[in-house]
């Protein structure tokens, strides 16, 4: 493999300082270019990463939905995230800086040592059997063995799949079941703040209900937590100790791999209970979040940059793991939260102590810092001068919060916008190329490369500026962006390109203004947004569904003043039930709970005795969200039977802080 330079795009990043935009006209410039001709664009914007074998094209359209970035190229993206920077000299740099807040435990991997454990550990996985192309599922708390098992995998061409800890065993078998993992790397367990989440338990009962793809199981063990792979010999599935097998293995060199070859599977909530595996390739990927770095972050080499996310999410595959090392740049894995761990000051302190540059988190994170900390005062406790900027995703930042933040940080507080199945920014304010001026609400402008449009249901576009409509994608696609749904290409077809030909449907609805600036104002389907994670309103209607004394069930988002959005539940018994109902709407919490985990945060339930719903028999969710966050409802005149919504009024709103008084006006349309 040859060393490249890491930064061979001319252009000079003008950061602005503090919140002082710098205009020029270099982003519209770099977007026209991107759009005008992707293909140079994107063969120059190759030359960022190393290849082993070099793309001589950026792109082949096969057909309108179909296409392949880099299709010659063939590349290793662990080389290019580790390795390559040891090459260069840089073996010294620190890679990983790992706090975690739960343990007190702070820790720096440097790039030498993070290539010998991964290497190591990818002998591991070898060893286990796993090959170019089988699947890994990585179920780990925010500790470094995450960022290790992720680039093994990378390293080997192995397709991870990486779940989120707050998920029940449920989720894991449907994932399980999906991808047909051959190895599960797993810890001991995870710490949060009020209790200990053992996952191994999890994942014995997760196996026992799956395929029985799995044959070995690999565990860090973490001294504080119980369980370890030894309590768990002797049956179908092998158990092995991570450090016992590291510490035998033999390190393993990186593999080329196609520049098409999926680089990881991440699952994410649709419509259904059933969720999706977003499917990202491996030339795209490297070459959009190695450019990301630089010119949405303003991000260099050596810079620290911490995404507060998690890895089971896409924002911590992306930031917390392969764009920081992509760029050499050094990255944060913390495990902690925002205020408990142990206040208000948690992030600062961290800024602080690792001279944090760019720090990106969702604005539910900063809204719980202002609930325990309205002054700032934790932030007033640390030299947070290093910071550059602040990035938020996740879910739309209030202009309440954008505010705050502003006001108390002293430096650009950029919203930016994207998704699962995205990988990196569709919208965002590209400081590495220029900051552009900022209008609180808006996650300012489509990003190289994303031809954004405005279309009504038709899928005519609107261009008269601030009209809202659906937002969409012409396709084809960015590198980066996702390549098709996991063993479904029909479900790629059906839940992306369907709706309207020749885009890629976002399923968030909003608007562009006169200067050209993305305001996204929510998802048009029944996804939720809980604390900046993604949770399908149909996956809680289906849990509740199958408790025994549930004959129907209607799960909407309702506002909620510290978490964005919850979910609230309304359902109907069956006919006969006589047990307390106190307890029947615990119990259906719990399971809940029990189904999906606790991150679903499902914390509402109302027993009625019908559901609202039209005369052809489809449940009025829409008009039950108006009502719960007391919005002004307009009934359609389709309604079964009107009087079903007086039991929906008499809940009241959802938000305690919204007054309910006058503030829900029935009328029947038409
Ligand atoms: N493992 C197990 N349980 C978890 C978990 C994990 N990794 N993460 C959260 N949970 C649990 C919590 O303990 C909580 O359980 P409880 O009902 O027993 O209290 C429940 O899931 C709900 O969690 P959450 O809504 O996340 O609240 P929180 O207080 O734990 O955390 C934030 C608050 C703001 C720190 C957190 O919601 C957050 O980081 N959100 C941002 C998500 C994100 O990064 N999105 C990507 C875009 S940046
Ligand atoms: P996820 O796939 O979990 O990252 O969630 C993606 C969804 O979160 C998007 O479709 C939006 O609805 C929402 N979202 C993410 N970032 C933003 C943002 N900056 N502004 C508004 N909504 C956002």
């Amino acid at each position: 493999m040859s060393i490249q330079s890491l930064s061979p795009i001319s252009v000079s990043p003008n950061l602005g300082t503090a919140n002082v935009p710098v205009r020029t006209d270099a982003y519209a410039e770099i977007w026209q270019e991107s759009i005008n001709d992707p293909e140079k664009f994107w063969l120059d914007s190759a030359e960022l990463i190393d290849w082993d074998r070099k793309p001589t094209r950026a792109i082949d359209r096969h057909s309108e939905t179909e296409w392949e970035w880099f299709p010659d190229g063939e590349l290793n993206t662990c080389f290019n995230a580790v390795d390559r920077h040891v090459l260069a000299g840089h073996g010294d740099r620190t890679a990983v800086i790992y706090d975690s807040a739960m343990t007190g435990t702070q820790s720096k991997i440097s790039y030498a040592e993070l290539q010998d454990h991964v290497a190591r550990f990818a002998g591991v996985l070898r060893a286990s059997g796993v090959d170019k192309g089988d699947r890994v599922l990585i179920y780990l708390p925010m500790i470094p063995e995450a960022i290790i098992s992720m680039l093994a995998c990378a390293r080997i061409g192995a397709i991870h799949s990486v779940v989120f800890g707050g998920f029940a065993a449920n989720e894991l078998v449907v994932r399980i079941n999906d991808a047909s993992p051959k190895v599960i790397v797993t810890t001991s367990g995870g710490l949060e703040p009020k209790r200990v989440v053992e996952y191994l338990p999890i994942v014995d009962k997760a196996l026992k209900a799956s395929n029985g793809s799995v044959r070995t199981v690999i565990v860090a063990d973490r001294e504080l937590i119980p369980g370890s792979a030894a309590d768990y010999q002797g049956g179908d599935v092998e158990y092995l100790d991570w450090q016992e097998a590291e510490a035998k293995a033999q390190p393993v060199a990186p593999v080329p791999v196609e520049a098409t070859h999926p680089a990881y599977i991440l699952y994410t909530s649709g419509t259904t209970g059933n969720p999706k595996g977003v499917v990202r390739d491996t030339g795209g990927h490297a070459v959009a979040l190695t450019r990301s770095m630089s010119q949405i972050y303003g991000i260099k080499p050596g810079d620290v940059f911490w995404s507060a996310s998690d890895v089971g999410w896409v924002v911590g595959h992306s930031y917390i793991v392969f764009a920081p090392l992509l760029a050499g740049a050094t990255t944060v894995i913390y495990e902690g939260k925002p205020v408990g761990t142990p206040d208000a000051g948690a992030f600062f302190r961290v800024v602080e102590q690792y001279g944090v540059k760019v720090l990106f988190t969702a604005p539910t994170a900063l809204r719980s810092i202002r609930r325990e900390d309205p002054e700032l005062e934790g932030a007033g406790r640390y030299d947070i001068s290093s910071l550059e900027a602040l990035f938020l995703a996740g879910e739309r930042l209030d202009t309440e919060t954008y505010h705050w933040a502003n006001d108390g940080l002293h430096c650009p507080v950029i919203d930016h916008w994207w998704q699962t199945e995205t990988g990196w920014a569709i919208t965002a304010n590209p400081r590495g190329i220029e900051l552009l001026e900022t209008k609180p609400g808006s996650s300012t402008v489509p990003c190289p490369g994303v031809d954004l449009r405005i279309l009504d249901d038709q899928g005519h576009e609107i261009t008269e500026p601030g009209i809202e409509g659906n937002i969409a994608l012409k396709l084809p696609l960015p590198p980066g962006y996702l390549k098709t749904v996991w063993g479904a290409p029909e479900r790629f077809f059906s839940s992306y390109l369907k709706e309207f030909p020749g885009y890629y449907a976002t399923g968030d609805s909003g608007f562009v203004d006169e200067d050209g600036y993305v305001f996204v104002m929510g998802r048009t389907d029944d996804v939720i947004n809980v604390a900046g994670h993604r949770i399908s309103a149909g996956a809680i209607e289906e849990a509740l569904a199958h408790h025994d004394a549930v004959a129907e069930a209607a799960v909407v988002g309702v506002r909620d003043t510290l978490k964005g959005h919850r979910g609230y539940g309304v359902v109907t018994l069956k006919h006969g039930f006589e047990g307390d109902l106190d307890a029947l709407q615990k119990a259906l919490i719990a399971h809940v709970r029990e189904s999906i985990g606790p991150v679903a945060a499902f914390r509402d339930v109302a027993i009625v005795s019908r559901l609202p719903k039209t005369r052809s028999g489809k449940v009025l969710r829409k008009t039950i969200r108006q009502i719960l966050d007391g919005e002004e409802v307009k009934v359609p005149a389709t309604i079964e039977d009107r009087s079903t919504l007086d039991e929906i009024l008499a809940l009241g709103t959802a938000d305690p802080d919204v007054a309910h008084t006058g503030a829900v006006k029935t009328q029947i349309a038409g």
